[in-house]
């Protein structure tokens, strides 16, 4: 089969990284991809949410399979065009993307078929969004509605965080339309966890679990970002919680989907809160996470492109189940200075190849471009740079998730670039 990935982050390179392995898999392509994917894959220069210019390509290509990776290709409707041309593609159409790129419709639906969520009340204009914070009080959390890159959420814990969040997104608009509807709903207590499953909206099988850490300092200390790190199996998703999850968010959320009329195939992520009530889903996201894709798939046995073709063709009937290594595996993100704010670019990374010694270790590169060098005797020579905020996912297996800790962190220690940060505490959370 022909494959190609849509992306070009370190979920990317390790979806890439996966679907190589595949048997199924004799040619595969990313789109846009970057330096470490383009040791594996051919990188296309088509962007990511160029969704006429990634048919053309599929057409021309034959392309079999194509994988997208972030969400906002899937909620611009990049599945449904492809499924128009007659190409099979693994992801949801563009009415069940707005599970994620709709909070709204994703709350109403949570509450229409009784999936277990945070109170909520929905808004459209700031005055009584700021009356109803003033009279219910905080803490609160205040969500816009659309994309907004992960940073559309405020976890208030005053009244006054809470008014300012509801006046930079819906009158500073500081994400646009996305804040025209906002959220406010109530703050809930516990850990977090993430289920990510498969569906073809009528079987859905669970990933192993995992969890991330978002913030970037250790001790969850500092602003939000895309996540610097995670780590599978989560400890604190017992089998008795997952069942848990599955049959009051999972199932009831894509049965419910199904029920509007709207099948959902492809990955659907739920960000859970272990609250003493139970199980209850913070978000979902329509596509892998990221990093905890690179945490998961190192531990997948069974073959990604046999699920995600079963999935998307609606054939998952045949799959089920899938069979994961038993080890745990921790990935660590190594990112640039400045990072969630602004970051310099073109920094050279050394220590790779010490790296690609280590047994068990992987190294998925999120933020990397490829620099060829000539030296005189023609000898090619290359070097990676840094070419993005997070840069390389540092990723190691071990049979305890502390010996996956240690030889993460040895891997972590070999590497440099200028002003590199990385948090000392990822996976630490799993120790107890
Ligand atoms: P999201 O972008 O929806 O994943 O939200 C980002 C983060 O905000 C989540 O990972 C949680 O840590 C936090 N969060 C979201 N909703 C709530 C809630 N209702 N109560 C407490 N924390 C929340
Ligand atoms: N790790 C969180 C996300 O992928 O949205």
């Amino acid at each position: 089969m022909r494959v190609l990935v849509v992306g070009s982050g370190g979920r990317e390179h390790a979806l890439v990284w996966k679907i190589a392995q595949s048997k199924l898999c004799a040619k595969l392509f990313c789109a846009p991809g970057n330096g470490g994917i383009s040791q594996i894959a051919e990188c296309i220069d088509i962007k990511a949410d160029d969704i006429a210019g990634l048919l053309e390509f599929a057409r021309k290509e034959k392309i079999d399979l194509t994988v997208v990776g972030p969400e906002k290709a899937l909620a611009l409707g990049m599945v449904d065009e492809f499924t128009k041309a007659g190409l099979k593609i693994f992801g949801p159409n563009k009415l069940a993307a707005n599970l994620e790129a709709s909070k709204v419709f994703s709350k109403e639906l949570m509450a229409k078929y009784k999936v277990p969520t945070a109170d909520f009340k929905v808004f459209d204009s700031p005055d009584a969004a700021k009356k109803y914070i003033q009279v219910n009080g905080a803490p609160c959390v205040v969500k816009a509605d659309g994309l907004a890159a992960g940073k559309g959420v405020v976890v208030a814990k005053t009244v006054d965080e809470a008014k300012d969040a509801v006046t930079s997104m819906m009158q500073d608009k500081v994400f646009g339309d996305a804040g025209k509807k906002i959220i406010i709903e109530e703050c809930l207590i516990g850990q977090e966890a993430s289920i990510l499953v498969i569906t073809d909206s009528k079987i859905m099988v669970a990933l192993a679990s995992a969890q991330d850490h978002k913030r970037i300092f250790d001790h969850d200390q500092g602003e939000n970002t895309g996540g610097m790190g995670a780590y599978s199996p989560a400890p604190i998703v017992t089998v008795d919680i997952l069942k848990e999850v599955m049959d009051k968010i999972i199932h009831r959320t894509i049965d419910g989907l199904a029920k509007e009329g709207i099948d959902y195939r492809g990955v659907l992520y739920a960000g859970i809160m272990l609250t003493k009530e139970g199980p209850q889903a913070l978000e979902f996201n329509v596509r892998f996470g990221d990093p905890e894709t690179q945490a998961i798939l190192p531990r997948l046995k069974s073959d990604l492109v046999e699920v995600m073709l079963a999935a998307s063709v609606g054939k998952l009937s045949k799959i089920r189940t899938l069979e994961w290594d038993r080890r745990a595996c921790v990935c660590v993100v190594c990112a640039a200075g400045g990072y969630p704010g602004d970051y310099k670019k073109g920094k050279v990374i050394s220590g790779l190849e010490d790296v690609q010694k280590l047994k068990d270790v992987v190294v998925f590169h999120a933020g990397t471009e490829l620099r060829i060098i000539n030296d005189v005797g023609q000898r090619q020579e290359q070097e990676y740079l840094t070419s993005g905020g997070r840069v390389l996912g540092v990723t190691g297996l071990g049979t305890t998730i502390k010996e996956a800790i240690n030889k993460t962190y040895q891997a972590v220690e070999k590497i440099k670039f200028e002003e590199m940060q990385f948090r000392r505490d990822i996976g630490r959370r799993a120790l107890g």
